[in-house]
């Protein structure tokens, strides 16, 4: 080797070593970097209680990437079936001091994802009011159950914002509700995984979750929808076009969880400070607040038309146009630029209906659900729930194309129009998935994990419902 040939290699890879030990340290300490934004005065992360071991969460933030990187798998610490999967969070805005969010908290969200949300995907997160003594007591009680349910549960406590015009500016909306829409916009601060899989307290799970119902290949999974058609879009577009100048490119808020990687929230924000020039998120919100008063707001809206506009290609687009001509969605709902594409309107269906807006007088979809999931697996049933199952023998799982029914968010009159074969074939192809799940453990469908839920339910004077 001539000597300059080795001055080239030294050099090269002693840039590789820097390379390396910086990313290393970056590793080590995301912290020096992490939590003194922009946004100032919101208080650091503060982790209540004392399951949460701090190291870990640390350790767990990861490397802030540019935002056209696509996210490395992480540093799972848990043996886990879903090792290529990063590790995130299933995050919940919760307060414990409404009872109608308790009793979906428990009897809907709870019960749903003890059997179908594999605590190896990741810890259920909970963000509580700082301030409010029930909160704690709240995350005390649940949290004596984690074990038997197989969910490891965070609780993270957020502080009241500083500026309590936060709480009113949104008119004919309670202060929570208030605090909620904004509290969406720092989830970041709190959650320390890779993926933020944010769903509401009325998100019921229908079936089990397979990987490719979260990524495909490295992207995050988006769902979204052509429901123009509703007054509240006008409002949510209205909202989402001042704090980030761009106009909602779909309903985002037509599925749950919404996976999202922990740094677009971050990159949004930081975004629609630029934007607004202001300093706070808080002023932002106020600000936008007061010139649409009265305007109903969609916090996942901002966030994932952020994520269309700025990081489409970390995520995996999944629209459902309606029966519209793409062209003509693309002229009534886009920019020039970032036209919507059909590899961007391939079918997906869902893994949660919302409870809320979804009518099952009779109850058929737990039990349907549940059948779907245990059947032909290796598992023993119970000869009462063999018999539950008759009736459903034939039964297909067209409801994993349904969201809500009390308003029409569906993809049955749509991508799956008459029952076509390529949407029954994405169902059989789900649930072949989910036996090897079953069949390896991942999820052992225990209905005893349902009692326990409901005696942590008593615990808060709530009762539910028997479950199927
Ligand atoms: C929950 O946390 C415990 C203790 O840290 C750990 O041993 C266990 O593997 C975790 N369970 C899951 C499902 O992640
Ligand atoms: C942004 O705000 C600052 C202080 O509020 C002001 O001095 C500055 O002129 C503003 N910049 C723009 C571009 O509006
Ligand atoms: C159970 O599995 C069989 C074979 O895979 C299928 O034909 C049948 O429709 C399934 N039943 C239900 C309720 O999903």
């Amino acid at each position: 080797m001539k000597t300059n040939q080795f001055y080239v290699v030294v050099a090269i890879l002693f840039a590789v070593c820097v390379l390396g030990i910086h990313h290393y340290m970056a590793y080590i300490c995301p912290t020096c970097n992490d939590h003194v934004d922009s946004m100032g005065h919101v208080a650091p992360i503060s982790h209540g209680v004392s399951n949460i071991r701090l190291t870990t969460d640390v350790e767990k933030v990861p490397v802030r990437h540019p935002v056209s990187s696509i996210q490395p798998t992480t540093s799972r610490k848990t043996v886990s079936h879903f090792k290529d999967v990063p590790d995130m969070t299933l995050t919940v805005r919760m307060s414990s001091n409404v009872a109608s969010l308790l009793n979906f908290f428990f009897c809907t969200m709870l019960r749903s994802l003890t059997l179908y949300w594999s605590g190896q995907l990741g810890n259920l997160g909970l963000i509580l009011d700082k301030e409010s003594q029930e909160d704690h007591k709240f995350a005390e009680n649940i949290q004596k159950y984690q074990k038997q349910l197989g969910i490891n549960m965070s609780f993270y406590y957020e502080p009241l914002p500083k500026n309590k015009r936060v709480l009113t500016v949104v008119k004919g909306r309670s202060h929570g509700y208030n605090r909620q829409l904004y509290s969406s916009f720092i989830m970041d601060k709190f959650i320390s995984t890779p993926i933020v899989a944010w769903i509401d307290t009325d998100g019921k799970f229908t079936t089990p979750v397979a990987r490719d119902n979260i990524l495909t290949g490295n992207k995050l999974r988006v769902k979204g929808m052509d429901t123009f058609q509703y007054s509240w879009l006008k409002s949510w577009n209205r909202f989402t076009e001042r704090m980030i100048g761009k106009p909602m490119p779909s309903d985002f808020m037509t599925y749950f969880p919404v996976y999202i990687w922990r740094d677009t929230i971050t990159n949004c924000r930081n975004y629609i400070l630029k934007y607004l020039n202001v300093s706070t998120i808080e002023e932002a919100y106020i600000q936008v607040g007061s010139q649409e008063p009265t305007a109903p707001v969609s916090s996942v809206n901002i966030i994932m038309t952020y994520a269309f506009y700025f990081e489409k290609e970390r995520y995996d687009w999944h629209i459902d146009i309606g029966n519209v001509d793409l062209q003509k969605y693309n002229k009534l709902h886009l920019i020039p630029g970032h036209e919507l594409t059909s590899p961007d309107l391939t079918p997906d269906f869902h893994v949660t209906l919302h409870d809320k807006y979804y009518k099952d007088d009779k109850n058929i979809v737990n039990r349907q659900a549940y059948c779907a999931a245990v059947n032909n697996t290796v598992l023993n049933m119970e000869h009462n729930i063999k018999q539950m199952c008759e009736p459903f023998k034939t039964n297909e799982m067209w409801v994993l194309f349904e969201f809500c029914n009390k308003v029409k968010q569906e993809h049955l009159t749509t991508w799956c129009k008459n029952k076509n074969k390529h949407c029954s074939s994405m169902i059989k192809e789900h649930y072949d998935k989910t036996r090897q799940l079953v069949n390896k453990g991942v999820y052992n469908l225990d209905l005893k994990k349902l009692t326990l839920v409901e005696e942590a339910a008593k615990f808060h004077n709530v009762k539910c419902q028997p479950f199927m």
